[in-house]
């Protein structure tokens, strides 16, 4: 690059009891191209982001933008400088609107009184540049996490900055989102913006970026041109192998037709039959065997979470039926589901998930000790154990088990949750985006666990919005489209293909 760096950082250090978060890191990124930020869960990535955007305070190293060195007391200073940042965690106010929740802190006013017409028009255009068109005066808890998500989005492009962080902002989205947020970032970076970016998908890393940091440990592993490094290189990098990325990048083949004969042959654990909601789910049949991996596939907005929901019972269906064991149940809360059986883990852990001032051993016991009723508390030797034992098998980057969940890595965190659910020896486990956020290795290995699990008879329904990730875990496949199944797949049938042509339906 000839042009010197427009953000840059020399020998930057931040410690956390227990944990070397960022440890002498020189990192620099500039202007007018797009530059990854890659490394496993817990390796610092996030932490460089809050170093650099005045959330943290570094102990040691500098700071420089445009050559000269800077310290940002608050996220607002690093902002004022040019720094726009969509922080990992989005933090929007759900009961406000779209527009003010664009807009907050910095409402265009007109002879100081707030100027909602404007605010109100500036918001759609934001939204429009994304290809999105929302009521924006509806309040944002109306619309699922990942239209929130693309909301923080147009929010932190709808500034005028030099420079635009943007901290895994892709997790929930779906392929044609992410595709119209890599076209908006393509603009930005032709008009010379720089940008930062942070995700855990591979192809997403090579679809949009020059260049890409490695972090491991705290530590810069190094910096490339993306052009320059090949994926299993990559991969090798952030683990901290000579060259093992071949293994984690394709370490196995779609499931076996019909791997599971004795599964088929048994009575479905759960069968429901014409399950609706109206103007949220038309009626739908779906059976989950024991041992069986069912996944749900679909575009966002086409039903998954919302059949997920039903069946958990933490919405309620207005038409259906549902039998467990060949028994018709009323599951009309999640405490019915749970009885009999059933576990959700949800796709949106700030809300519905972590207690951030609970410990990782609070976290992980919390869904068991409520199935068991608190009556009979689980022993602290007990629950020390569990959780151990969880921090061990999903390999969870923790001081102890006592530490504070908000205190973990975004990733982290998922695994905690997962091990929430695992931990209540469920029947039927529905997983909603469970590798949400977790690094390729550690997601291998999890759904390998889960696929472990299965073959002791738990049966999974199983979300997630990357269709490779469904099409290689499931037995079965359902697919959504317009919140209604239109197939189901097994066999031979189930390929990434046949899933995309049925999801696209007539749109094609
Ligand atoms: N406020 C904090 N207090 C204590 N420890 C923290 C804090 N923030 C981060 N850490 C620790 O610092 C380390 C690096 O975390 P960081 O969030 O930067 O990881 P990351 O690379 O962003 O991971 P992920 O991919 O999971 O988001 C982790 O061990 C984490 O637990
Ligand atoms: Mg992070």
């Amino acid at each position: 690059m000839s042009a010197p760096p427009l953000l840059e950082t020399l020998g930057l250090s931040r410690t956390f009891p227990g944990v070397r978060a960022l440890d002498r890191v020189d990192f620099r990124l500039f202007p007018g191209e797009i530059h990854t930020l890659m490394g496993q869960n817990g390796a610092g990535k996030s932490t460089l982001i809050n170093v650099l955007t005045g959330v943290h305070e570094p102990e040691a190293g500098e700071i420089r933008l445009a050559g000269q060195a800077v310290r940002f007391a608050t996220p607002q200073e690093a902002e004022a400088a040019g720094i726009q940042t969509l922080y990992q965690e989005v933090n929007l106010c759900p009961n406000l609107s779209v527009a003010e929740n664009i807009f907050a802190g910095r409402q265009p006013r007109k002879r100081g009184l707030i100027d909602w017409k404007s605010i109100h028009r500036r918001a759609a255009e934001a939204l429009a540049e994304l290809n999105l068109s929302l009521d924006v005066t509806q309040s944002l808890d109306t619309y699922p996490i990942a239209m929130q998500q693309m909301v923080a989005i147009a929010r932190a492009v709808s500034v005028d900055a030099r420079i635009l962080i943007l901290d895994e902002p892709t997790s929930s989205l779906d392929e044609g989102e992410v595709a119209r947020l890599f076209d908006v970032l393509r603009k930005l970076k032709a008009s010379g913006i720089a940008i930062l970016f942070v995700t855990h998908f591979l192809e997403q890393t090579y679809a949009i970026s020059d260049r890409i940091t490695v972090m491991r440990n705290g530590e810069r592993e190094g910096e490339y041109l993306a052009a320059d490094l090949p994926v299993q290189t990559l991969v090798a990098k952030m683990v901290g192998l000579k060259d093992a990325g071949e293994r984690l990048v394709h370490p196995e083949p779609p499931r076996a037709d019909m791997p599971n004969e004795a599964a088929q042959a048994q009575a479905p654990y759960l069968a429901a039959q014409g399950v609706a909601r109206r103007g949220v789910l038309n009626p739908l049949d779906l059976e989950v065997q024991p041992g069986q991996i069912l996944g749900l596939a679909g575009l966002l907005g086409s039903g998954r979470t919302e059949t997920a929901r039903l069946l958990f019972g933490a919405d309620r269906a207005d038409a259906g039926d549902v039998r467990i064991d060949g028994k018709t149940v009323k599951l009309s809360s999640p405490r019915d589901a749970v009885r009999h059986g059933m576990a959700y883990c949800p796709e949106d852990r700030k809300k519905e998930g972590i207690v951030a001032d609970l410990s990782i051993r609070e976290n992980i016991v919390l869904a068991l000790q409520a199935q068991r009723g608190w009556w009979r508390m689980i022993s602290r030797a007990r629950q020390r154990e569990l959780a151990n034992d969880y921090i061990e098998q999903l390999g969870i980057k923790a001081r102890d088990a006592e530490q504070p969940i908000g205190l973990l890595s975004g990733g982290n965190q998922q695994k905690v949750l997962l091990a929430r659910w695992l931990a209540t020896n469920p029947r039927l486990l529905i997983l909603d985006e469970p590798t949400r956020g977790i690094d390729v290795a550690a997601k291998f290995e999890i759904m390998d666990r889960v696929r472990a699990l299965c073959a002791k008879g738990l049966g999974i329904l199983f979300i997630s919005s990357e269709i490779s990730e469904v099409v290689r875990v499931s037995d079965r496949i359902a697919v959504l489209r317009d919140r209604r199944k239109v197939a189901e797949l097994a066999g031979a049938k189930r390929s990434e293909h046949e899933v995309y042509d049925l999801i696209a339906g007539d749109r094609r």
